[in-house]
Order: C-alpha cells, then structure tokens, then sequence
C-alpha cells in the first residue's frame, strides 16, 4: 500500500465517523470519496441506516457494492456530503479531474453539510491547475474563444481508449482550462458560469464545511 493510498483511506474513513444514523449522504467520486464509501458500507453493515445519493455512475456502482440503500434528489434532501478534490485552497475546491464535478456540485452543494476528503499532497496556498469545464459538445469552439479571452488557455480532454473526447456522465465534453494561478477563485467562478455552453466547472467557492487532511503517518487534521 502506497503513502498516498494510506492518506486517502484514513482521511475517507475519519469523515465517515459524522455520520449520523437515518441520514441521506451524498457519495463522491474518484479515489479518495470511494474510501469513504468503502468505510460507510462497513457501517451499514454493521446497522448503520442512511441512503446514499452518488455522484456519478461510478460512485453508484462503488456504492452498490458496498451494499448501501441508494436514494436520489427527487425523493430526499442530502444531510451529508462526502467528496474529494483535486485541489484545496483557502477559499475554494478544484474538483472534476474524474469530470463528474458536475453532478457531485449539484449533490455536495445541495447537503446541509459538505465535507471534503483528501491527502494532504492536495492542500495549496492557491489554484494552479486547469480547470475542468463540462461543455455542450457543439459549444466547443466557442467556449475555447471565450476561456482565450479570458486570458486562459482551452483544451479538450481525450479519451485514451478510444478515439474522441472524454464524455461526463451527461454527455458533456470535458475541457480543462488553463489559467496559470488562480488569485480570485471566485471572480473566475462567475465568468465561468457566464460562458455559454459551459454545462458546470470545476470551481467550488467557499463550498465545504470541513476539510479531512489525511496523511501517510495515518494522522487526519480536520480543518473547519
Ligand atoms: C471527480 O471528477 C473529481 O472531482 C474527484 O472528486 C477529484 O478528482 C478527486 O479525485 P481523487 O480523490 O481520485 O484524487
């Protein structure tokens, strides 16, 4: 087992533990969130009664596996949501580098309380990598413009096993827009959403109500 994979377990398994029974919880996506789903499948197990709201079709499955009720947005308000990062800085989360930030900002940022999991290689001072951007696939060009406007630089992820552009969940396109250092998350974040075509992106300003820190010594800091 890796450093980083220790890290990711131990900060999945330590948010977990809030969790209270007869709650609905929001399930991420990617590597980090599936240690928390693995974890609160344990607890289900064991008596635990929540529903689980997936963030992403491979957040279902995870969670499928993990033999927890799943529930969705229609039926239920989420209680609690637990997601991973790409990237943490003081006043906003880089997410989608899986390309499910659509979804998992419609289900983190419906949950009363939003708590974000990840090995402590992602905490930053500030933003620095591309930003993920779900995109109408005949918006493309035009998105590309106005992130050049923007002062940024648009490209659009390819799939590696197959010819063509990864797809979300959606059918969106995934665009990673590159913009250097990101002083003012939430400047960017507006504009972003002002593009159209732009489906959702990968900025989530002043989003969660915890940060799980895990570690490779097993140590988790928990920053509110
Ligand atoms: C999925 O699109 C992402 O937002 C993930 O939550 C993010 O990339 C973190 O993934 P890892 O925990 O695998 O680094």
């Amino acid at each position: 087992m890796t450093d980083r994979t220790t890290a990711k377990r131990v900060a999945g398994e330590a948010a977990v533990e809030a969790i209270d029974d007869e709650s609905v919880v929001g399930l991420g996506s990617g590597s980090t969130a599936a240690t928390a789903i693995t974890a609160l499948g344990e607890r289900v197990a064991a008596g635990l009664a929540v529903r689980g709201v997936p963030t992403s079709w491979q957040a279902r499955q995870r969670a499928r596996e993990a033999g927890i009720p799943l529930t969705d947005l229609d039926a239920d308000r989420v209680d609690i949501a637990i997601d991973g990062a790409d990237q943490v800085a003081p006043t906003a989360l880089l997410k989608g580098g899986g390309g499910a930030h659509v979804r998992e900002k419609i289900v983190d940022s419906d949950a009363e309380r939003f708590l974000v999991v990840v090995d402590d290689s992602k905490v930053v001072d500030a933003i620095d990598q591309p930003v993920p951007l779900a995109v109408l696939p005949e918006a493309r060009r035009p998105v590309a413009d106005a992130i050049a406007a923007l002062g940024g630089a648009a490209e659009t992820r390819m799939a590696t096993r197959r010819d063509g552009p990864v797809l979300t969940d959606d059918g969106a396109i995934v665009v990673d827009a590159a913009f250097g250092v990101i002083d003012d998350p939430a400047a960017l974040a507006t504009e972003l959403s002002a593009i159209p075509g732009v489906v959702g992106h990968g900025l989530f300003v002043d989003a969660a109500d915890a940060v799980y820190v895990g570690s490779a010594d097993g140590s988790v800091a928990v920053c509110d």
